[in-house]
């Protein structure tokens, strides 16, 4: 949700800004903007995609404006302000050639706005961040870095920001609150940005920003001439901090297409391998046990909890909804799921004993931080299933456990979606153990998640017959999608995966539901489809999908291999490889995965950024 990458170093920023700035394109892509400091700022925006900035920059390029050591650029999914040049970043300030890039939202813009108008200032934009822009220059008075600081004092809401000012041509001062910042130090240089994507070809040596952290990031003369680099961390109330610097834990490979045409379609080929470094060391199937270094500390609340909180938005929310069917079942633990930005504002019960559980692919999508930081408040016990290392979420749960899936850069999430419902099975393992499942119940079903990956292989194997099923249907307007049990999560699953990237309308819900007034919809050549797989519930899968074609709609089964007898039932089937029906959805949904792929290539659309959408989401 907005990319910010900013340079400060020894090399020409223009190139290394873009270059950056691509990779962080998934966060968000309705326009795009830069600001170079030479001699004085320099600033170029651009509404659409980065390449339409590079152009423009190019054009530019031959007046050597755009040649300096320090900038900024931005990357936008607009808040405030329609998609415009003028309300893209970097905004100015109207006096000290201040500049600013910003991700979240000022919510007291409007009140901070009238004040700023009262003392002569003027807008150009609609947008929050061209207030914070000219509140900094207001509270000018030749130190930036003290100047941010006040400003961030006076301000509500949301904020990752980085700042240049004419004055100071040596300085940059970035700062955080509730959306996400990382500062790589390389030698002579730094490169900050909204997450390690951009930072990684540069250096792995980096610190992430806190909440209320102000970074003032400078070079200057040195006693021999050389230039040295220096820099500082302190609280918007110019309190020193101490940054934790780390190495960042990721491979330039995982961020790049590798020959895949999208990323989303890599993601759904990994995995078969990331789902193995998920489970690898985790998992022993001989002596029926889950090992989660992350809960180590927390298994007696867990053996003891009363009732577990799974709490979520988008795919992430029915990961946990698949995740609240198996802690009942095999964890015999009273389990719900909520929506995360719901749950906030509700007068959630919390009682002793509750165990929240954040899911969440980021780490940073905003109301999911906020429901933890309600569960937190509230006296619960506040896990993270979190995929992105030292994000928001997984710094602030009392434990959790990584997906270890790897960087998840198409905007639709896959192999995110079936590490957090490995993990999910993991912990649900874990605590069954400890109250009431027998070692060899858990050692038929952990033998069985190991079988897992080559299982998924089998299905991707069916690719190009799956893509030949979508295309027959590729112009119907309507989809359903239908499930029971497990599966249900797996059709809203389906169903959302297939609206984000094709913007075809599609319904998930529960396979019974359907007749309770969604049937209403179904015409001649609708398609249904139905995750029918061997289960508790076949047969009564099998009636919804008679009323269904009774209607004229076209049936597309997910069905289990060997299960002939459902093709006499439907227009077309897919085949799964058998599975327990717990584990089931980890195969289930991969059908569709591959089906919302080939629905958006056949209508031409950009499969890794579909419109209105952008990957991590860090406002309400
Ligand atoms: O990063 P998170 O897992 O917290 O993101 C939650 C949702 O925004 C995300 O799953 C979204 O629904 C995806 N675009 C779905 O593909």
């Amino acid at each position: 949700m907005c990319g910010i990458v900013a340079y400060l170093g020894n090399k020409p920023a223009r190139s290394l800004l873009i270059e950056g700035l691509k990779r962080l394109e998934y966060r968000g892509y309705d326009s795009a903007g830069i600001a170079i400091m030479n001699g004085k700022l320099h600033v170029v925006r651009a509404v659409g995609r980065v390449g339409t900035l590079e152009e423009k920059l190019d054009q530019l390029a031959a007046r050597g404006e755009y040649d300096g050591t320090l900038g900024m650029c931005h990357t936008r999914w607009a808040t405030h302000g329609g998609v415009t040049e003028v309300n893209a970043h970097p905004h100015r300030d109207d006096r000290h050639g201040i500049a600013v890039v910003h991700n979240g939202i000022i919510e007291n813009y409007s009140a901070l706005k009238t004040y700023l108008k009262e003392k002569g200032h003027a807008f150009s934009s609609e947008t929050d961040t061209e207030v914070l822009a000219v509140l900094i220059g207001e509270l000018y008075e030749g130190d930036l870095e003290a100047a941010v600081q006040a400003a961030l004092r006076e301000v509500d809401g949301a904020y990752a920001i980085t700042v240049i000012c004419e004055k100071e041509p040596d300085t940059l001062v970035v700062a955080r609150k509730g959306s996400p910042l990382i500062v790589g130090i390389g030698a002579d240089e730094y490169v900050v940005a909204s997450d390690a994507a951009a930072i990684i070809s540069h250096t792995t040596h980096a610190f992430a920003l806190d909440d209320y952290n102000v970074v003032k990031l400078w070079r200057a003369a040195g006693a021999d001439g050389q230039m040295v680099y220096e820099f500082r961390t302190s609280t918007i109330h110019n309190v020193p901090v101490t940054p934790k610097i780390e190495q960042l834990e990721l491979d330039l490979e995982q961020i790049e297409l590798g020959g895949y045409q999208h990323f989303m379609l890599k993601e759904i080929f990994e995995q078969p391998q990331s789902l193995r470094n998920c489970m690898s060391g985790r998992i022993d199937a001989k002596d029926g046990k889950v090992t989660l270094g992350g809960l180590a500390n927390f298994a007696r609340d867990l053996t003891r909890a009363k009732k577990v909180i799974l709490t979520a938005q988008g795919t992430a929310l029915h990961a946990a909804m698949i995740g609240r069917y198996l802690m009942e079942d095999l964890a015999k633990v009273q389990a719900q799921t909520e929506y995360a930005s719901e749950f906030r504002y509700r007068n959630p019960i919390i009682e002793d004993g509750t165990v929240v559980i954040a899911v969440s692919q980021s780490g940073e999508t905003a109301d999911t931080l906020a429901a933890l930081h309600e569960a937190k408040d509230r006296g619960a016990l506040a896990l993270g299933v979190v995929n992105v290392v030292g994000s928001s979420i997984a710094r602030q749960t009392d434990a959790g456990v990584y997906l270890r899936v790897g960087p998840e850069i198409g905007v639709a999430s896959t192999k995110a979606f079936l590490g957090q419902v490995s993990v999910l099975t993991l912990i649900t393992l874990f605590m069954a153990r400890r109250r009431m499942m027998s070692a060899d119940h858990c050692a038929d079903l952990l033998r069985e998640m190991e079988q897992i990956p080559a299982k998924i292989e089998r299905i991707l194997e069916q690719a190009p017959r799956i893509k030949r099923v979508t295309e027959k249907y590729i112009d119907r307007e309507n989809w359903l999608f239908l499930g029971r049990g497990y599966n249900f999560p797996t059709a809203l699953e389906g169903a959302l995966k297939l609206k984000e990237i094709s913007y075809i309308h599609a319904e998930g819900m529960p396979a019974a539901e359907m007749k309770h007034g969604p049937i209403a919809l179904i015409n001649e050549g609708m398609p249904a489809v139905f995750i029918a797989n061997k289960g508790r519930q076949y047969e009564k899968v099998l009636s919804n999908i008679h009323e269904v074609r009774a209607r004229g709609g076209h049936v597309i089964a997910i069905a289990t291999e060997g299960d002939e007898h459902i093709a006499d039932h439907v227009q077309d089937v897919l085949y799964v490889p058998e599975i327990s029906e717990p584990l089931s959805p980890m195969l289930t949904v991969v059908p569709l995965q591959i089906m919302a792929y080939y629905a958006a290539l056949a209508r031409g659309h950009d499969v890794d950024k579909p419109r209105n959408l952008a990957k991590s989401v860090t406002v309400e």
